[in-house]
C-alpha cells in the first residue's frame, strides 16, 4: 500500500515561471517557507502539550474506538436506517467517511447488497422540508437516530432532537425514546448529556479537547462508518501512519507541513487566496465539503495584529469536484484572476474500471472513446487540467492515493486537520475556536425569543431598500 503522497511540483517557481511560485530553496533549512515551517511546529507542540489537540491521539484511543464499535454492534443489523443528526463538524464528517466508504447509492441497495447493514441519512440543515419529509417516510419502529452536538447546544440540532423525540414518543412510547437514540457529545456538559444521564439514552463521548471540525476521528465520524459495517480502526490506522508522518521536523518529509506553508505562502506572498479542493472522485465529494468547513472556519480570523479596522485574515476555501467542475469553474481557474490554488485529489485505483465499448468506427467524436474505461477518461481529465493550469503559470498541488478505502480516508482528514493546525500558526491565529460564528447565534436566538435576557436585537428593516 503506498501512503497518501503530496506532489507540489506544479506550485514552485521551476514549474510556474519566474515570479509564479516559491523557489525551492524556500523550504530548505534557512529558506522563508521553512522557517515559517519551524516556527508552526513549535506552535503545534506547545497546543499538543497544553492538551489542546486532542485530534492527534484519537488514532491512539483504542478505549474509545472499541466503546464505538461495541455500541454500534449491539444494534446489530436491526435497525433498517440510521439518521445521523447533526450539523458543521457534526455533520460534514460523517457524512464525508460514509460517501466515502458506502460507496455511490448506498441507501439504494437492497438489504441483502448491503449486507442487512442500514440504509444511512444525514440531517444537516434545519430545513423543515427536508426534515419533515424524511421523518414522514421512515418506519421509526426500524429507525435510530444519532444525535450528534459536541457542544450540545446548537440551536439547529437541538430543535430537530425535540422533534424526533416528540414524535418517537407519540408512535412507539417511552421506550421508543430510550431504544431509539443515540447521543454523540460531550462527556460532561451540554442539554444532551444531561438527558442522556436523566432518561437513560446510550451516549458516546467526543473528548473535551476535540473541537467541532477536529472531530471527524471521534465517534462523531466513526459511528456512522460502524453502524455501516466499516471498521473504525482501519480509519484510525491510516490516521496515526500519516499523523507521524505529520509531525516530522523535516518540511521536506512532512506533507501536512509543506500543505500548510505552500497553501499560506500562496495567499500571503502572492494573493492566492482562494484554495480549491477538487477530488476527481464523486466519493471525495464530502471530503471537499469537509475540508471547506475545516480551512474556513479554521483560518478565517480577525487578523492577529489589526485594530478597529480590521481586515482579517484566512484564505477562501472552494469545495470543488472533477471533472463535473471543469465544465463550471476552469475557464475562472484558467484564465480569471490569479488569486487560486487548486488541490486535486487522484485516485490510482477504483472499484470499477468500467471499459467503454467499441462502436460507431465512422464517428471519430464517439470511436476514438472506445476501448478505454470511464476511469482512464476521469484520469485523463485531471492530469490534463493539471497541465493546463501549469502552461498558464497557475498553481495546483495534487495529493495521490491508491484507492478511496478506510485507510486513506484516515490519512487524508489527519493530513488536512493538521495541516489547518500549522496553517493557523503562520497566520498567526486560534484555528481551533470560531469567535465569528457566536453573533449569528445570538442574534438569531434574539428573533426566536426577544423576551430573552442575553439577546441581540435586530435593527428595523428600512422599506426603501426592497423593490
Ligand atoms: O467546528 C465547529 O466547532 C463548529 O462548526 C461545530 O461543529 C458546529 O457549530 C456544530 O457544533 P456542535 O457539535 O456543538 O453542535
Amino acid at each position: 500500500m503506498t501512503p497518501v503522497t503530496l506532489r507540489y511540483g506544479n506550485i514552485l517557481q521551476p514549474q510556474l515561471g519566474p515570479g509564479r511560485g516559491p523557489d525551492p530553496s524556500s523550504l530548505e533549512p534557512g529558506g522563508e517557507l521553512c522557517r515559517r515551517f519551524e516556527g508552526a511546529m513549535a506552535e503545534l507542540h506547545r497546543r499538543r502539550e497544553a492538551g489542546e489537540l486532542g485530534f492527534l491521539d484519537l488514532p491512539d484511543d483504542h478505549a474509545l474506538s472499541r466503546q464505538t464499535r461495541e455500541l454500534a454492534d449491539s444494534f446489530g443489523q436491526w435497525f433498517e436506517v440510521v439518521v445521523v443528526v447533526g450539523i458543521g463538524g457534526s455533520g460534514l464528517g460523517g457524512r464525508a467517511v460514509a460517501e466515502a466508504l458506502l460507496g455511490p447509492f448506498w441507501n439504494e441497495r437492497t438489504d441483502e447488497a448491503r449486507e442487512h447493514f442500514p440504509r444511512l441519512y444525514f440531517l444537516e440543515n434545519a430545513d423543515p422540508d427536508t426534515t419533515g419529509e424524511l421523518l414522514d417516510r421512515l418506519d421509526l419502529r426500524r429507525t435510530l437516530f444519532n444525535v450528534v452536538s459536541k457542544s450540545g447546544g446548537t440551536a439547529e440540532t437541538l430543535a430537530q432532537y425535540l422533534i424526533i423525540e416528540d414524535r418517537l414518543r407519540r408512535e412507539l412510547g417511552e421506550e421508543g425514546v430510550r431504544g431509539h437514540l443515540l447521543f454523540t457529545t460531550d462527556p460532561v456538559v451540554g442539554a444532551l448529556r444531561g438527558v442522556a444521564a436523566e432518561q437513560e439514552v446510550p451516549a458516546l463521548p467526543v473528548p473535551p479537547a476535540v473541537g467541532g471540525r477536529f472531530s471527524v476521528l471521534s465517534p462523531v465520524g466513526l459511528l456512522p462508518a460502524a453502524v455501516a459495517g466499516i471498521d473504525p480502526d482501519e480509519i484510525l490506522a491510516g490516521a496515526r501512519a500519516m499523523r507521524d508522518r505529520c509531525l516530522s521536523a523535516s518540511l521536506r518529509e512532512n506533507p501536512a507541513g509543506l500543505l500548510a506553508a505552500l497553501l499560506h505562502g500562496a495567499d500571503v506572498d502572492r494573493g492566492q487566496r482562494v484554495h480549491v479542493l477538487m477530488p476527481y472522485s464523486d466519493r471525495l465529494r464530502g471530503l471537499s465539503l469537509w475540508f471547506q468547513q475545516l480551512w474556513g472556519e479554521s483560518l478565517g480570523k480577525r487578523s492577529p495584529t489589526g485594530g478597529a479596522e480590521d481586515e482579517g485574515v484566512g484564505p477562501t476555501p472552494l469545495a470543488a469536484l472533477g471533472a463535473v467542475d471543469q465544465h463550471s469553474l476552469l475557464q475562472l481557474l484558467l484564465d480569471g484572476p490569479r488569486d487560486k490554488v487548486v488541490t486535486f485529489i487522484r485516485v490510482r485505483d477504483r472499484e470499477q474500471g468500467l471499459p467503454i465499448p467499441r462502436s460507431h468506427p465512422d464517428r471519430p467524436l464517439l470511436s476514438r472513446l472506445g476501448g478505454h474505461s470511464l476511469d482512464a477518461l476521469l484520469d485523463a481529465e485531471l492530469r490534463a487540467t493539471v497541465e493546463a493550469l501549469r502552461r498558464r503559470g497557475r498553481p495546483s498541488l495534487t495529493l495521490e492515493l491508491d484507492r478511496v478505502d478506510a485507510h486513506g480516508m484516515g490519512e487524508l482528514f489527519m493530513l488536512w486537520q493538521v495541516a489547518a493546525v500549522l496553517a493557523g500558526a503562520m497566520y498567526g491565529v486560534n484555528p481551533l475556536d470560531q469567535p465569528g460564528v457566536e453573533l449569528g447565534k445570538r442574534l438569531a436566538l434574539g428573533l426566536l425569543d426577544p423576551g430573552g435576557e442575553t439577546v441581540e436585537r435586530l435593527p428595523p428593516e428600512d422599506p426603501q431598500w426592497s423593490v
